[in-house]
This record gives structure tokens, sequence and C-alpha cells, in this order.
């Protein structure tokens, strides 16, 4: 069995596979401080698990911003560390079920990764520092908030038109593809007397929108439209889900956002172990 380790810069993900790569056991925990989240993630999830299971922990496979902290070896088990961009390339496919997909990972800033053929080809496409850590930055000064359920909730009860500009505000009208309430300057109306409820609602749109518009027009040059495959902690939040597939199809582009999508990096550094297992027995073969 492979444990998998997912060191992001808000939050620790770990998932024990078996060798058909299906998950074990999974915890999440929240990263306090990046130098030590790796292990003590670790030491909290080989206590979490029973001691049977323990002892079939081939290798710790690492990934994410904080793995780079820990070391070759931890608890007496060996370390390897996996590079990202394939992590999230591979798990995003695994989830998803399928043989290609744009990997739109969208944790504390969002990562675009494309890959084809299986995970045999995987090309890093870019990203953008707009995502979760965007929303509670905005927030915590905005509205001297950062708790994220509470800031979702208060979203839910605002209107983010009440805050934006949209294209029939300004055009009377659709334009081109864009219909009339489609978005023309996020916060463009926002001012000092803007309610709270509807400034969360503006900040959700904002963030989830630019996501979801970067994925289309990453979709659309990489000729994977019709495979977007949305990953990541934020997706979990059913108002950024809802906005980024709704964007992403506005464009004409399809997405799924698959089960256990927070542990997608988790999922794909362990099966790029098996994957190197597979590659050295058929060398060797
Ligand atoms: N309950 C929740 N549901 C959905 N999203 C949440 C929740 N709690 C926090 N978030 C958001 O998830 C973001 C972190 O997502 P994720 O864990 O995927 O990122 P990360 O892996 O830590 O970061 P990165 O990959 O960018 O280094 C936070 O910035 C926050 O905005
Ligand atoms: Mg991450």
């Amino acid at each position: 069995m492979i444990l998998g380790l997912d060191v992001g810069a808000s939050f620790a993900k770990a998932i024990l596979v078996d060798e058909n790569l299906k998950i074990i056991e999974k915890q999440i925990l929240p990263v306090e401080d990046l130098k030590t989240a790796a292990l003590r993630t670790l030491n909290s999830f080989i206590r979490k698990i029973d001691e049977e299971l323990r002892g079939r922990i081939g290798v710790v496979a690492a990934s994410g911003g904080g793995s780079r902290f820990i070391g070759e070896e931890a608890f007496g088990l060996p370390v390897k560390r996996i590079d990202e961009i394939t992590a999230i390339g591979l798990g995003g496919l695994l989830l998803a079920n399928r043989d290609e997909g744009l990997v739109v990972s969208a944790g504390t800033g969002t990562a675009i990764v494309a890959v084809y053929n299986g995970g045999r080809t995987i090309k890093h496409v870019g990203g953008t520092g707009v995502g979760g850590g965007t929303v509670l930055g905005l927030s915590r000064r905005l509205l001297g908030l950062s708790i994220f359920e509470d800031l979702e909730n208060m979203a839910l009860k605002g209107d983010a038109g009440r805050v934006d500009l949209t294209v029939g505000d300004i055009v009377g009208g659709p334009i081109g593809i864009i219909p009339a309430d489609a978005t023309a300057s996020n916060l463009g109306k926002l001012t000092c007397k803007s309610k709270a409820e509807d400034v969360a609602a503006g900040i959700f749109n904002m963030v989830s929108q630019t996501i979801g518009v970067l994925a289309a027009m990453a979709a659309k040059a990489y000729d994977l439209e019709n495979s977007i495959i949305l990953v990541g902690m934020l997706p979990k939040s059913k108002i950024v889900s809802k906005i980024i597939c709704e964007t992403i199809k506005m464009f004409g582009a399809e997405v799924v956002v698959p089960g256990d999508c927070e542990y997608a990096s988790a999922l794909g550094a362990a099966a790029s172990i098996y994957r190197q297992f597979d590659s050295l027995h058929a060398q060797t073969r």
C-alpha cells in the first residue's frame, strides 16, 4: 500500500491506497505551519489507521509545497517526493475516470494541468494566483471575517448582482455569446455602503468566475473542451463549484467535479509510485 500526502498552503491531505488505487483511509488537516505540517499530518494519519494497515505501507508519496520539509524518511517509512504537476494531473484523471482532461486544481491558488493518453503525457498549462486564498484575504480586509464556512453562509444570503456591473448594465442587453446578466466588471458597483452579504457574494463570484473563464480558455487552447476536471478543496464549496461550472458551460466546455476532489493530488502522488513500479517491471521483463 502507498500513503499519499499532499501538503498545500492551507490544508494537508493524507490517503492510504491499495494497489488498485482504491482509497482505504483519508484525512484532511489544516496547515498551521508549512514547515512542520507534513510530519504532523503523517503522524496523525499513522495513529488514526489500524496497526495491520500501518504495517502494509511501502512508501510515503509526498507532494505539495509543504512536502519539501519532510526528508527522505519519516516514522520509519521511506519518503519519495512527487512533482506536484504530475500529482494533480494523475489524481484528477483517476478521480474522474477519464483518459484525458484539463485538471483545474482550485486551492489556495489555482493550477491548471493538461493530461493526455491515460496520464502518459502531462503538461503544466499555468494557472492563476486567484483562488481560495483570495477569498479569505479579501474577506479578512473587507468584512473582518476569515472563517470560510461563515463567509459562504454570508454569501448565500447576498446578491452579487448588487456589487457587480453586468453586461446588461453597460450595453443594455446581451453581447456576442454573453448573456445580459453575465458579469462585465466584478465588484464594479461596490461602494462603502454595500451590504456585507452582497460583498461576500461578490468576492465568491469574482474568484469563481476568474477560475471558470481561465479553465474554459485553457481547455479550448489545449483541445480538452469536453473534459475539464475540477479538483482541490475550493470546489467542495457549493457556491464556488456552481459558479465555476456555470461559467465553463457558458463558454461551451464541459466540466465534472469528481468525488474526493480535495484528495486529487494525494491520490495522484500515490498513483505515480505505482506507475514507476509498472514501468520498471516493463523494462526488466
Ligand atoms: N469547508 C471548505 N469548503 C471549501 N473550501 C474551503 C473550505 N475551507 C476552506 N476552503 C478554501 O479552500 C482553500 C484551500 O484549498 P486546498 O486545500 O485545495 O489548497 P491547498 O492545497 O492548501 O493550496 P495550494 O494547492 O494552492 O498550495 C482555502 O484557501 C479556502 O479558501
Ligand atoms: Mg493543493
